[in-house]
């Protein structure tokens, strides 16, 4: 059993969720906060996050952002798969006092597990590596009681968890800019499909626009 999986990013027309590789998506909120309808989008993540038991994010989302990944009113609990232990120990998921999980193998260096365990940050072992394997994350995070979880990124992990048929939606809300950009991230990344036969498909099942923003959302055809 795993819990029930979905993906909300905010996406440029092209699919970038940042401007340029190494940089923070941060920079759309402050360029488009002055944008028609950019507050009830806004507000809808938070709605989603809301109804999530747990957000997880990628350790390189945490390196570049920092972000808090908190829900108004709700203990959210942060998953972070960190198979090589980079994650800064003094970042905000690890200084602000809400509950923070990360995903470790048999392989990530002794020495960052002990400075979590100082911090009693709990920590969660998913295989022998050197990835995280992610399907073993998601059986243990339903054995501790999550039943609904968000992941807002970046592209490396979405990729990572859809090719591996863990997520049951995706949630995309289109901006309105264009950025380009061969290395720049995109909604998905990884390695992509070798073959035809991989392609997965996914059946739209809302649309929903503000002025400048659509949100779209889909459901994967997932094993
Ligand atoms: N616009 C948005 O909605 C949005 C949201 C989030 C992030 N972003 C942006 O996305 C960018 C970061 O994205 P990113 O793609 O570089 O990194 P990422 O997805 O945040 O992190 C990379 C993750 O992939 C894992 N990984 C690598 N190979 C793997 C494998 N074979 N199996 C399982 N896990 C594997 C890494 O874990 P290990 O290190 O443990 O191997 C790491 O957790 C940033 O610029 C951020 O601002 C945008």
């Amino acid at each position: 059993m795993r819990p029930f999986v979905f993906i909300m990013c905010g996406s440029t027309i092209d699919g970038k969720i940042t401007i340029r590789q190494g940089t923070s998506s941060k920079i759309f909120g402050k360029i488009l906060k002055k944008e028609k309808g950019f507050k009830e989008m806004t507000e809808k993540l938070y709605q989603k996050r809301a109804q999530s038991d747990g957000i997880m994010v990628g350790s390189k989302t945490i390196i570049i952002d920092n972000p808090s990944l908190r829900a108004k009113n709700k203990d959210l609990v942060r998953v972070i798969p960190d198979a090589k232990g980079e994650i800064p120990l003094n970042s905000n998921i690890f200084i602000d006092g809400g509950k923070t999980i990360i995903g470790i193998t048999k392989r990530t260096p002794k020495s960052y597990i002990r400075e979590l365990k100082k911090k009693c940050i709990k920590i969660v072992l998913c295989g022998s590596g050197p990835n995280i394997d992610l399907s073993l994350l998601m059986k243990k995070l339903y054995l501790i009681g999550i039943r609904k979880l968000m992941v807002e990124g970046g592209g490396t992990l979405n990729w990572n968890l859809i090719s591996k048929g863990l997520v049951d939606e995706i949630i995309v809300v289109t901006f309105p800019l264009l950025v380009g950009g061969l290395k720049t991230p995109t909604i998905c990344d990884g390695d992509g499909i070798e073959d035809i036969n991989e392609i997965i498909f996914a059946k739209l099942i809302r649309v929903y626009r503000t002025d400048s923003f659509v949100l779209k959302r889909y459901k994967l055809n997932q094993k």
